[in-house]
């Protein structure tokens, strides 16, 4: 059975209801639909960046946008938010995004450039991102080009900046960019033309036969079954209610869990507690895949290389799922019960997350190998918190991923660490007792003797960062 609904929303400049599977992929009604084929279809996998969108989404009057792949998003999603192609950037002229990839050459066959131009415009458009050409290298994170060598992408990229920056700065972009001619001056309507918009909601699911899927940004699900998902009744968890902020209660900082990684990692209360998230952030995935990966999804996913789940088990996150026969809490370390199966029932959703505030004492740190730095899943990765002062660990934390079936909480060689003075001697001692925790099995990602190799690198990297005035990477070093 394929269900329907009316899905109401604006496409580019036009209000529009499409009747519409609610699992139905974005990308797909754009090309064969909509007949707008200027968002390409490469990989359909999230990984080549060709069918870039921005997805606009109405709040206290003011529409924010997001560049997503649109191979990943479910029709039902679109419900009452501004959806952007290629086709809604274009002009008379050339913006001054796709002037500099004419004048840089940044263009050859052109099957990748529509989602070039909307990702550096996606980046222009949010005031939280840098005009800088790190800033726009960074927005193109997620597109692959098979022909340019990217050079002169790049090169496109500092173009940009260098006419735009000095103009951009003030908060309100989009009517800057207006002004600009770098976006039409439709855009400057969309705020009052989506408040009209009546929002529909996707079917309801007690009406539902058979057990929907649970959506969460779809980053996982869509590569794993994406030609049958498009069948099926859906439930989607972006569409129950606008995601709740990070707060902070009783010492504890709670997260909506349908928040994406790229929220996560903007949230000012997440940066206090974590100081570094931001920089953790540009390892993993691309920024439109940040933009819809959830953490709720990253946690179920149950890869053993979640990079969110890793970083969180150090925080010693305590998970709060609903739709069982109660509301209960369960830590994220006792969660995960072998390869990808979970301790919850198949109605339950984690609908939040929390963790001890850190304070003064805390220090964390996480770290990934991959092959490549950007846009890779991660052969190994790990991550520390340690309570201390003065050198005296009062309670760890550690964590590794890629080396057991599950995302590994390590347990001996925490408690051992704990409640001890630290010397160059006890990390590595630690170090060892981690070692007898897993049992790493070869894979195309390494064999099992180099991940153990980068389990002890990593968990020596969370010392030396943590403790550069107790730990010395000479004395450590010569030991080896
Ligand atoms: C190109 C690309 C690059 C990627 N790079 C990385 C990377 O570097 N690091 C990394 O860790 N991952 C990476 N991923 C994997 C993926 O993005 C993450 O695992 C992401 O967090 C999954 O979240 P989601 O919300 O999209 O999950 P979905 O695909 O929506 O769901 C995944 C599973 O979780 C369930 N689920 C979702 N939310 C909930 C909830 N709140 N309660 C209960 N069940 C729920 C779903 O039913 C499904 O079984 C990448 C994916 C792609 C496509
Ligand atoms: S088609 Fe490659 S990211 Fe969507
Ligand atoms: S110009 Fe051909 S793929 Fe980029």
């Amino acid at each position: 059975m394929k269900p329907k609904c009316a899905i109401r929303f604006i496409l580019n400049n036009q209000e529009v209801t499409a009747w519409e599977s609610p699992g139905r992929l974005v990308l797909d009604y754009l090309r064969d639909s909509a007949r707008l084929t200027g968002t390409k279809e490469g990989c359909k996998e999230g990984d080549c960046g060709a069918c870039t969108v921005l997805l606009g989404s109405l709040k206290d009057g003011t529409v924010s946008y997001a560049p997503m792949t649109s191979c990943l998003i479910p029709m039902g999603e679109l419900t009452g938010k501004h959806l952007v192609t290629i086709e809604g950037l274009n002009q008379d002229t050339l913006s001054p995004v796709q002037a500099a990839m004419v004048d840089c050459g940044g263009t050859q066959c052109g099957y990748c450039t529509p989602g070039f131009v909307v990702a550096m415009t996606g980046w222009l458009m949010d005031p939280k991102r840098p005009i800088s050409s790190v800033g726009v290298r960074e927005s193109i994170s997620g597109n692959l080009c098979r022909c340019t060598g990217y050079r002169s992408i790049k090169e496109a990229g500092d173009q940009v900046v260098e006419k735009l920056a000095a103009q951009l700065n003030g908060d309100d972009r989009i009517q800057l960019l207006c002004v600009l001619g770098a976006l039409p001056d439709y855009f400057e309507t969309i705020p009052e033309r989506l408040a009209k918009i009546e929002s529909i909601a996707e079917p309801d699911s007690s009406s539902f036969k058979e057990r929907p899927v649970v959506i969460g940004g779809g980053t996982d699900l869509y590569v794993q079954r994406g030609e049958e998902i498009p069948y099926q009744q859906v439930h989607l968890l972006n569409n129950i209610e606008t995601v709740a902020p990070v707060v902070e209660e009783n010492g504890h900082t709670i997260v909506d869990s349908r928040m994406s990684f790229q929220a996560f990692g903007d949230d000012p209360l997440i940066i206090k507690a974590i100081p570094d998230i931001q920089v953790y952030n540009e390892l993993i995935a691309s920024w439109p895949i940040r933009t819809r990966a959830t953490i709720g999804g990253n946690i179920c996913n149950a890869s053993p290389i979640a990079d969110m789940t890793c970083l969180l088990l150090a925080m010693n996150t305590e998970l709060h799922l609903e739709g069982g026969d109660e509301l209960r809490s369960i830590p994220l370390k006792d969660f995960f019960l072998g390869y990808k199966q979970l301790a919850k029932t198949e109605d339950e959703i984690i609908e939040k997350i929390s963790f001890f505030t850190p304070g003064e004492k805390s220090l964390i740190n996480w770290e990934k190998v991959s092959k490549r730095s950007v846009l890779d899943i991660a052969t190994v990765n790990s991550a520390a918190r340690f309570e201390a002062e003065n050198g005296f660990i009062e309670q760890a934390y550690l964590v590794l991923g890629g080396v057991a079936p599950i995302p590994l909480y390590l347990k001996e060689a925490s408690s051992f660490i704990s409640k001890q003075a630290l010397t160059n001697e006890l990390a590595m001692e630690a170090i060892d007792i981690a070692q007898t925790e897993f049992e790493p099995i070869s894979d195309v990602r390494g064999s099992a003797d180099y991940k153990r190799l980068l389990a002890r690198q990593l968990l020596l990297a969370h010392f030396i960062k943590c403790f550069p005035e107790i730990i010395s990477e000479e004395v450590i070093y010569a030991s080896l």
